[in-house]
C-alpha cells in the first residue's frame, strides 16, 4: 500500500504558500485546508463577541465560532489577519484547533495543509514538507499590489511595517512558532512568478517523495 500523500506547506505571511498549496492540491488531486482561515475565524469571532483578542480565555471561547464564519468575505482582510496573529499566540486556541487540522490531514489518500506549524506540530510525520518564503520587500510588494487592487488606502511602507510586525509575532511566540522543520525543503520564491513557484514546488514534492 502506498503511503498517503500528506503535504505540509508552512511559511510567513504573503510568501505565496496559499497559492502554492492550492496549486499542489489541484495537481495531485488532493483536498486542501488553509489553516490560517481557522485562526482568522477565531479572530473575527472574538471581535464579534466583544472580547479581547489578547485575553487567552476570550480567545479560547471564540474557537467555538459557527462554521458559516469561514465563508465570510472579509476573513482574508489585513485587519482580520492581524487579529488572527494575536489570537494564535494562545495555547488554548491552538489546542482547540489541533484535532480539526489532524482529522483533515488523516483523510484517505492524503491532503495538502498550509499554515505556520503544519510540519512541526500538526503533522510532524508528513512525508512531504515545504517551507515557502520570500524576502520581506518581495512579500510587501505583492501584498501592497493586492491591497491597491482591492481599493484599500495603504502605503507600501505601512504594508511593510504590518508584515514585519506579524513576522515578529508569528516567529517569536512561545507556542508553535513559525520555524522551518528540520526535514522541510526550502522554497524561496522572491525572484519567481507564481507559475514558476508552483513548478518549483512540484519538483520539490517529487524530490521528497523519492526520498520517503
Ligand atoms: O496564513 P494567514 O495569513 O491566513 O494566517 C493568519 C494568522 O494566523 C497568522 O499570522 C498566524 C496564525 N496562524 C497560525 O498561528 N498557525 C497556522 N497554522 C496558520 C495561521
Amino acid at each position: 500500500m502506498t503511503k498517503a500523500l500528506i503535504i505540509a506547506v508552512d511559511g510567513p505571511t504573503a510568501s505565496g504558500k496559499g497559492t502554492i498549496a492550492r496549486g499542489l492540491a489541484k495537481h495531485y488531486g488532493l483536498p486542501h485546508l488553509d489553516t490560517g482561515l481557522l485562526y482568522r475565524a477565531v479572530g473575527k469571532q472574538v471581535r464579534l463577541s466583544g472580547g479581547d483578542p489578547d485575553d487567552p480565555l476570550d480567545a479560547a471561547r471564540a474557537t467555538g465560532f459557527p462554521d458559516e464564519l469561514l465563508e465570510e468575505p472579509d476573513l482574508r482582510s489585513e485587519a482580520v489577519g492581524a487579529l488572527a496573529s494575536r489570537v494564535s499566540v494562545h495555547k488554548r486556541v491552538r489546542a482547540a484547533l489541533l484535532e480539526r487540522q489532524r482529522a483533515f490531514a488523516a483523510q484517505a489518500g492524503g491532503a495538502v495543509l498550509d499554515g505556520r506549524d503544519i510540519g512541526t506540530v500538526i503533522v510532524p510525520d508528513a512525508p512531504v514538507k515545504l517551507f515557502v518564503t520570500a524576502s520581506l520587500p518581495a512579500r510587501a510588494r505583492r501584498r501592497y499590489a493586492e491591497s491597491i487592487k482591492r481599493g484599500d488606502d495603504v502605503t507600501l511602507e505601512q504594508v511593510t511595517d504590518d508584515l514585519a510586525a506579524r513576522d515578529e509575532r508569528d516567529r517569536n511566540r512561545a507556542e508553535a512558532p513559525l520555524v522551518q522543520a528540520s526535514d522541510a525543503l526550502l522554497l524561496d520564491n522572491s525572484q519567481l512568478t507564481p507559475a514558476e513557484s508552483l513548478e518549483a514546488a512540484i519538483a520539490l514534492v517529487e524530490e521528497a517523495r523519492e526520498r520517503a
